[in-house]
């Protein structure tokens, strides 16, 4: 591969893919195609935005004429641009069906057209829906929960029929939640954060009890390259960490890290038709040859020094969203 196409680069692990595929390759060239939408921020990219291998589109990927220019002279698509928030797909789900499932299909078809080597689509274990036990395999059914996850099965769904109908070389991954530098402060971990860093009360939903299984970025991104390069078109990947942990101790330890009691700690409703635990099998990318280098502890202390270091990126970004600040505020009462 010369030239990657990589859609969703301002975001957050698209962002720390572009970083990382950069430094590895020396040779490559990558065009990121991204909308900057709330979640896209080019303060992500300071440190590479001059670099003469990389290439900035400002373009939406249901916009047919942008996806064209910007797949121009590439040889492989990664696609991370979507729709990501659970909560927000609650709020407003049009736009999840329309970036997450209409988005793929116009990637697919310039794709299919250009002949492009490589189609990596970017999922997520949320597609297979909660399970208490056990962990779900690839060949799993999908029973997805929310909007965004739904959308989302939408869309891989629609990537794996232009593998079948018309061999276009298709690879999709699905991964757990991940964690790390740039993450919009919004979930869990950085929303967490930075609320404590500023003293200000962290809003559990339901009875934290809820299983997530976290997998720090720089991992996720050596997983990606690898089934980049080395899986078998048509298949899927599951990524994950089998770093489970319960909500609730998530946010004691970074209570913990900084230095913080649990009088911040403040239980609210629940989300709705929230899942109660995701967990994947990993046994499929790891024959591929993928190991994690994080475990839990280890991720969030480098994740929440980021947080602590680099107050003028989130603190900017804080300030925006009165709209969907006072539609979480209704819902959650936080
Ligand atoms: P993010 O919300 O941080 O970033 C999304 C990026 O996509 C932003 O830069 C945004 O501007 C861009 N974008 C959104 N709509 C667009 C459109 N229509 N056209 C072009 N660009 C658009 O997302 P993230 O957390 O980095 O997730 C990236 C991908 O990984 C997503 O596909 C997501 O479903 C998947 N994923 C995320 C996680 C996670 O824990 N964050 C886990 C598994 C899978
Ligand atoms: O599993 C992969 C998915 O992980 C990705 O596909 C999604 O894009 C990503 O957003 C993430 O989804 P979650 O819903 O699991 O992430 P979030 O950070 O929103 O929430 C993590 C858990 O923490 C979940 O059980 C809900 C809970 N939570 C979240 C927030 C924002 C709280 O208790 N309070 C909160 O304020």
């Amino acid at each position: 591969m010369n030239h990657l196409l990589i859609t969703g680069g301002a975001g957050f692990i698209g962002s720390n893919f572009v970083r990382y595929m950069l430094r590895k390759y020396p040779h490559l060239k990558i065009t990121n195609l991204d909308a900057l939408t709330y979640a896209g921020n080019l303060d992500n990219l300071k440190d590479i935005e001059s670099d003469s291998r990389y290439r900035f589109v400002h373009g939406n990927i249901c916009d047919e004429k942008k996806v064209a220019e910007a797949m121009e002279g590439c040889d492989a698509v990664v696609n991370f641009a979507a729709e990501t928030h659970v909560d927000r797909s609650i709020h407003e789900g049009g736009v999840f069906v329309e970036t997450d499932v209409r988005g793929v299909f116009v990637l697919c078809e310039e794709a299919r057209k250009r002949n492009v080597k490589r189609f990596l689509h970017i999922s997520t274990d949320e597609v297979y829906g909660s399970r208490l036990e056990g962990y779900f395999k690839e060949t799993d059914m999908l029973s997805p929960s929310s909007p965004y996850s739904s959308a989302k099965a939408g869309g891989e769904l629609l990537a794996r029929s232009y593998f079948v109908t018309y061999k276009l070389p298709v690879l999709v991954t699905r991964s757990s939640n991940n964690f790390g530098p740039y993450q919009y402060p919004e979930k869990l971990i950085p929303l967490f954060t930075t609320n404590l860093i500023e003293n200000k009360p962290v809003p559990v939903y339901g009875d934290g009890k809820q299983v997530r299984d976290w997998l720090y970025v720089e991992d996720q991104c050596d997983g990606l390259d690898l089934v980049l390069q080395k899986g078998e078109v048509g298949e899927i990947y599951n990524c994950g960490s089998h770093n489970e942990e319960f909500n609730i101790n998530v946010t004691k330890a970074i209570l913990k890290l900084l230095g913080k009691g649990d009088d911040l700690i403040t239980y609210v409703q629940d989300r709705p038709g929230h899942d109660r635990r995701y967990a994947v099998d990993t046994d499929k990318i790891q024959k591929l040859g993928w190991k994690r280098q994080h475990n839990f502890m280890q991720g969030l202390e480098k994740t929440v020094k980021w947080y602590v270091e680099n107050e003028a990126w989130w603190h900017a970004i804080k300030q925006k969203q009165a709209d969907y600040k006072a539609w979480m505020e209704k819902q959650y009462g936080a």
